[in-house]
């Protein structure tokens, strides 16, 4: 690891929904507190920073993705001295903080929104996009949400604002400059508290075309998909002048140390481009080309070179294979395969964000009707898009005693357990050194130890057989060979003509000099092995 590269490059990012991390006061609501009393345990995970998901003053239409409040701490989640109090404990014992920053939208509780609704004279009325209805009547234009309509008439002004999500989240218009203006103020506000970035919401739709054009028709759209894709976005995705506000907002994080922006994007879109023309936009604009794909070896292996080949020089990767809005990696990938899945992610090339529970190996939850609470996509006409995303939403297992250890008092857990807690939980997994949290602590170490890992090229290998994805990591002298099995079959890799000594297999159970051709992998193993030459 050189001097040169920095904590957010070398790091893992570990992400938290905090409604479902630790619940202190036993109200059945994951807290801040409750996030304090499990650091110790995010240290021993070797992570670098915590992402939170948002923690302001909400509504909650949207689990705290509709903020009324951008510079306040919603109480359910404890107060400002509680968060204070959290980012010096997190620096305390070393992992950095990422707070949620959400810039697309508001609620429409925030005053601001309240102001611009009160009426179309409000100063802030030009804060939202208002527009008339059409020549005939009806929405604007033809602009959809990702559940339907994105225009919702307000009959005390007689126009329509627009939101592409829910209803209750407005969208602010970027046009006038008093709002990055304001924006750039809150990010201000939490840096100067010693917040080290921030993961930005949605990033590519900040702005919108002005002529407010119909958007054209998407010709490959099928009806299993929601309606936010039966258009081509050219008026409300990727614009130019986005690129502005995402300037605008880096150059705040510039003038401190250190601090990382994360932009959440789609796979699909300009994602190289919010790295910025002179790398002056995100750090790391996500990357989320292996959340929705058949787990298979070659089509990894595609995606990765892809990926890797199309970063602009000086650019750095990252990668994520789970967050609060997809099924979790243990239910999409095939049995048997989280474990390879987890050493991808630890060892490509590229800055890591773990989703909270991957690392016990936690599956999407069924959730009763009766206890559902993400109905977001639950409006949708469609019975067959009626999706929510409560499976991955539930505690985090810690002990097999009542709630999983998740809530300290009698109140039923806002979302039930998994039904697995028994036997997937951190106290188990602690004690086991072949359990999956083990592993995890292993690569995390590996990363550590192994500049190759963390900071050295990549380069994609022929293994001989497409259903194993290897690739090499180096850096100087010093060469790493990951080979992962994708499939619940053993299978034999052409890994080279000279020695090996393999450092960690995701069964935890061997490691040592071994022969590279071939080198047999059992059902469902990854392995990282160490060239000691011939
Ligand atoms: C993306 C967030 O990850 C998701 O949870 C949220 O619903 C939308 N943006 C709207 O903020």
């Amino acid at each position: 690891m050189t001097d040169s590269n920095l904590w957010w490059q070398t790091g893992i990012i570990y992400q938290i929904f905090p409604l479902s991390f630790m619940d202190s006061n036993g109200d059945g609501l994951g807290d801040l507190p409750g996030i304090v009393s499990r650091l110790d345990y995010i240290a021993m995970l070797g992570v670098d920073a915590i992402w939170l998901s948002p923690i302001y003053p909400s509504p909650m239409a949207d689990f705290g993705y509709d903020v009324s409040d951008h510079m306040d701490i919603h109480s359910t989640f404890g107060t400002m001295a509680d968060f204070d109090h959290l980012l010096a404990e997190a620096h305390r014992r070393g992992p950095r903080l990422i707070l949620d920053l959400v810039p697309n939208h508001t609620s429409d509780q925030h005053p601001w929104f309240v102001d611009s609704r009160s009426s179309r004279d409000d100063p802030r009325r030009d804060w939202f996009i208002w527009r008339g209805p059409a020549p005939g009547g009806g929405p604007p234009n033809n602009w959809v949400s990702y559940f339907g309509s994105a225009w919702t008439f307000d009959d005390g002004t007689g126009q329509y604002y627009f939101h592409q999500f829910r209803e209750e989240q407005p969208e602010l218009n970027y046009r006038n400059p008093d709002v990055l203006q304001a924006l750039l103020e809150v990010m201000r506000f939490w840096l100067d508290k010693g917040v080290d970035g921030f993961r930005v919401d949605v990033i590519a739709l900040l702005a919108k075309d002005e002529r407010f054009l119909d958007e054209p028709s998407n010709p490959d759209y099928r009806a299993d998909q929601l309606v936010y894709h039966s258009l081509l976005h050219i008026y409300t995705e990727d614009q130019p002048a986005v690129h502005d506000y995402v300037r605008a907002m880096r150059g705040v994080l510039d003038a401190y140390d250190e601090r990382v922006m994360i932009g959440e994007l789609d796979p699909i879109g300009g994602l190289m481009s919010y790295y910025g023309a002179d790398l002056d936009e995100c750090h790391l604009p996500f990357n989320f080309n292996l959340l929705e794909i058949s787990w298979e070896a070659m089509v990894v292996r595609e995606i990765a070179d892809a990926y890797d080949a199309a970063l602009p020089p000086g650019a750095w990767p990252t990668w994520v294979l789970g967050n609060h809005d997809r099924r979790r990696i243990a239910s999409r990938a095939p049995q048997g395969q989280a474990r390879v899945a987890q050493m991808l992610l630890l060892t490509l090339r590229g800055t890591p964000t773990c989703y909270y529970g991957d690392e016990i190996g936690m599956v999407d939850a069924e959730i009763p009707p009766d206890r559902l609470r993400d109905t977001t996509g639950y409006d949708h006409p469609s019975d067959a898009l009626r999706f929510s995303r409560d499976p991955q939403h539930t505690p985090m297992q810690w002990d097999a005693s009542r709630n999983a250890g998740f809530s300290l008092g009698d109140a039923e857990p806002w979302l039930p357990v998994g039904a697995d807690a028994a036997h997937v939980n951190v106290a188990l997994q602690d004690r086991d050194p072949r359990s999956m949290l083990t592993l995890f602590r292993h690569l995390s170490a590996l990363r550590r130890e192994h500049s190759p890992l963390s900071v050295g090229s990549y380069r994609s290998l022929d293994p001989g057989n497409e259903r194993v994805f290897a690739y090499e990591r180096r850096a100087g002298s010093s060469r790493l060979i990951v080979a992962l099995n994708f499939t619940g079959a053993p299978q034999a890799a052409e890994l080279g003509s000279e020695g090996g000594e393999v450092l960690l297999s995701t069964e935890l159970d061997r490691a040592g000099p071994e022969r590279l051709s071939p080198f047999r992998l059992r059902a469902n193993e990854g392995v990282v092995v160490r060239i000691v030459g011939r």
